[in-house]
């Protein structure tokens, strides 16, 4: 035992991280362009449209840190992190169909500048795609891994679908749907940059729990944005989930909590997924207090994250994936 609590890990400010990551970034972008090209117009158009349009480049960056933390040395771990942004895109452009959301990344959502059909199909094409990169990756334990958490997350999606216009969705069946449709990837993302660097199991594990906290956190903190963000920072429309009779960590929460009447009207709104009581719904989940406590909740994994991070040595990139756990749940888009 010590006989003062260990110093949580340092972390780096937003800035100081993009600038650590900024040469493995712009390798993944290139390999991202260079890897995207089909002879088919529709596809190139498509997916060109979405990548091109940028987004956080998250999960690749975690890819790469994570590599970076775990004493990685070689080049592989552009092309994972190429890999893991595939996988996300091809979520979205699906995401994006089921979901019936018109903004994404600042601009029209794909579906609505090319149709449903289209943003299914090149979304197929660029699963696809992230399998061919893969595979020339050539591990057994990469493929495995990435096999998995593709197949959870169309089981989140699937699971979510399930509790649409389900008022008596709670906290228990939120958190279930989140891990399979966002963190498992986070957590593919670090561990897998780990194993690239052959850390050794208790280091792939450190790295896969620090991405399923973060996950966690980042997916919550996104549901708090859709009430209380900013469209245009956001670069998606506020109250999606709502429309969608999504019933998500906030109004969860509010469901539960708020004086009786608000409570059953609360439920009667996500039951008929009615989007124009989104004003109404934020006013009855800010008096209950429930952004503040979906907040501290992301918080709570936030910190979960950089904690499983002590198990690896300190260095510039292990305080780069601390930092992004804060900005996770500081981020405004
Ligand atoms: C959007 O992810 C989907 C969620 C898990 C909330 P991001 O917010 O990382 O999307 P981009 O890639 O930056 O656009
Ligand atoms: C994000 O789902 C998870 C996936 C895309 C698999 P959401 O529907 O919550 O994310 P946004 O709000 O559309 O980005
Ligand atoms: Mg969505
Ligand atoms: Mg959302």
């Amino acid at each position: 035992m010590h006989a003062f609590a260990e110093p949580a890990p340092r972390a780096l400010p937003f800035p100081a991280i993009q600038q650590l990551a900024a040469a493995d970034m712009a390798a993944v972008d290139a390999l991202i362009r260079r890897r995207l090209a089909s002879d088919v117009v529709l596809v190139n158009q498509v997916a060109e449209y979405i990548v091109g349009a940028g987004g956080k480049r998250l999960r690749p960056m975690l890819t790469v840190l994570a590599a970076r933390a775990a004493g990685y040395r070689g080049e592989a771990h552009h092309q994972l992190a190429a890999v893991v942004e595939f996988i996300h895109t091809a979520t979205l452009l699906h995401d994006d169909v089921v979901d019936e959301s018109e903004l994404r990344r600042g601009r029209a959502t794909a579906n609505a500048a090319f149709g449903n059909a289209a943003s299914v199909l090149v979304g197929d094409f660029l699963y696809s795609r992230a399998f061919q990169l893969m595979v020339e990756l050539d591990s057994m334990t990469i493929q495995k891994v990435l096999a998995d958490t593709t197949n959870r997350i169309a089981e989140g999606e699937v699971l979510q679908l399930l509790h649409v216009r389900n008022p008596d969705t709670d906290e228990a069946a939120y958190l279930r749907v989140i891990e399979r449709k966002t963190a498992v990837l986070f957590a593919a993302a670090t561990r897998l940059g780990g194993h690239l660097a052959g850390i050794g199991e208790a280091g792939e594990q450190a790295l896969a729990d620090y991405g399923l906290a973060l996950g966690y956190a980042f997916q919550i903190a996104d549901d708090v944005l859709d009430y209380a963000g900013d469209a245009a920072a956001l670069g998606k429309n506020l109250g999606d989930d709502l429309a969608e009779g999504k019933a998500t960590l906030p109004l969860i929460h509010a469901m539960a909590h708020s004086a009786p009447a608000v409570q059953a009207r609360l439920k009667t709104i996500v039951a008929e997924g009615d989007a124009s009581a989104f004003g109404e719904v934020l006013a009855a989940i800010e008096a209950c207090g429930s952004l503040e406590y979906s907040r501290e909740a992301a918080l709570r994994h936030a910190g979960a994250a950089i904690a499983a991070l002590e198990a690896l040595p300190d260095s510039e990139a292990r305080a780069a994936l601390a930092g992004l756990a804060e900005y996770a749940v500081r981020r405004r888009y």
